[in-house]
């Protein structure tokens, strides 16, 4: 009986090179359509980062980034040619935090930058009376009409909090800086995907693109102003480069017509609950709830060394509560990698749609990529390798992903230090 369930669930959740070309070609129409017109499915966001940097940006930089696991604050120092030193500190915030009051969330994070530049002041790495010029990487779709600025559009992720959307979250955190006297000036809004692009091309110049397979899920990659019409009017030079942040995580959100959508997909979005066959007899209150069954958990039930597999005991008994059977437990191992496998196949759709939209099949490019799925998950690399070629053939192995630098930190003290510099020139 499992395994004829299994066949249902393998045919359902595989996605076929023929489908995956058909995702490709219509996510590449609404990366068009988001370059051209404002207010699109996938918007596409001109993030006012200009160019590459050039590996020689130079100097001591303050980062804070908002929107992966954890909000962080660090304290970054460019050494040029592609070098960098790191120093940060984590903090998690509270599901309340994440639904509270907009300018309370922003003084949070400023208290802890203020205790964090304080402590850095006492070791000596932070001058007295300096007031370093800080990045902020806030992860959420937001848009921008120059560097120091955004309006956030909606929340993702799981935050909530009040009075921010729609507000420009730069004047809101500056707001914060006032009040618990931070001496840091923010000089760029960024999001950890730009950053992510930025960093990785800092240290490694043949990197075209940077995907995050995190909390949330998007991508960015550099285009030609000439080629961003619905920003043709503001007169910028059309050969300058612009990189945009696709926020690629809404394509197909609301026509539900090209990615595949089984009764599960369905079911999750709608967050309720399906009476299940397996588990018989037991109480099953524990795994009914909505989103209780992290990612995290096929994680670790796809790596389980063990032929019994004692680890997905432990994940069942220890978090859910219910006792398992062997083939049971064989059951929900294979449903993890029929998941992690379309999971990382339908990234791999995301990837070509820019690499073919782009035209770098041919010459090959590198793709920084970054985020708890991409660093954690067993054989997401690989299986994302494995959906180029099925997409593109052999030529598909030109296009390779690998472990990106530290988007949110690196990228955004990089960002921080070109807007500087542009500044400087008077551009
Ligand atoms: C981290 C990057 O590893 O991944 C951050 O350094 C990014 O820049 C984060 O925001 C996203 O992943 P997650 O899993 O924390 O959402």
């Amino acid at each position: 009986k499992m395994a004829d369930h299994l066949r249902k669930y393998e045919s359902l959740f595989t996605l076929t090179p023929q489908r995956m070309r058909m995702i490709v070609e219509a996510f590449k129409e609404s990366l068009e359509l988001g370059l051209s017109k404002h207010g699109q499915v996938v918007p596409m966001i001109p993030t006012y980062v200009f160019g590459w940097p050039s590996g020689n940006e130079t100097g001591n930089f303050l980062a804070v980034d908002l929107g992966g696991t954890n909000l962080r604050v660090c304290l970054v120092t460019l050494e040029g040619e592609g070098k960098f030193e790191i120093t940060q500190s984590k903090y998690r915030l509270s599901e309340e935090q994440k639904q509270d009051d907009g300018q309370r969330l922003f003084d949070f994070c400023a208290e802890c930058l203020k205790a964090f530049i304080v402590s850095n002041i006492e070791s000596g790495a932070i001058g007295k009376d300096e007031v370093l010029p800080l990045g902020f990487t806030f992860s959420y779709p937001c848009s921008q009409d120059r560097i120091d600025h955004g309006v956030l559009i909606r929340w993702t992720k799981g935050f909530g909090a009040a009075n921010t959307e729609g507000y420009d979250v730069v004047e809101m955190f500056r707001k914060s800086f006032v009040k618990h006297s931070v001496p840091a000036e923010i000089v760029a809004l960024t999001c950890d995907t730009t950053g992510t692009l930025i960093a990785s091309h800092y240290v490694n110049p043949s990197t075209r693109i940077a995907c995050i397979f995190g909390t949330g899920c998007n991508a960015a990659y550099m285009e030609r102003v000439g080629d961003i019409p619905k920003i043709a009017s503001l007169g910028i030079d059309p050969n300058a480069e612009m990189a945009i942040n696709c926020e690629w995580g809404a394509f197909d959100s609301f026509e539900h017509e090209n990615l595949p959508r089984t009764k599960y997909d369905a079911i999750i979005d709608d967050t309720s609950n399906k009476p299940g066959v397996l588990f018989l007899g037991q109480n099953t209150y524990k795994l009914e709830i909505p989103y209780s069954f992290d990612t995290a958990f096929l994680s670790l039930m796809e790596s389980d060394p063990t032929d019994e597999l004692l680890m997905i005991i432990g994940i069942f008994t220890h978090f859910f509560a219910v006792e398992t059977t062997l083939a049971e437990r064989q059951f929900f191992r294979a449903l993890a990698k029929l998941v992690g496998r379309r999971a990382a196949r339908l990234s791999a759709c995301g990837i070509a749609a820019i690499v073919s939209k782009m035209g770098y099949l041919e010459e090959g490019c590198a793709v920084g990529a970054d985020g708890s799925l991409y660093n954690k998950y067993p054989s997401f690399a690989e299986r994302i390798h494995e959906g180029l070629v099925d997409i593109f053939g052999a030529k598909g192995r030109n296009v390779v992903t690998y472990h990106a630098e530290d988007g949110s930190g690196i990228g955004s003290a990089i960002v921080a230090a070109m807007t500087k510099m542009r500044k400087d020139a008077g551009i």
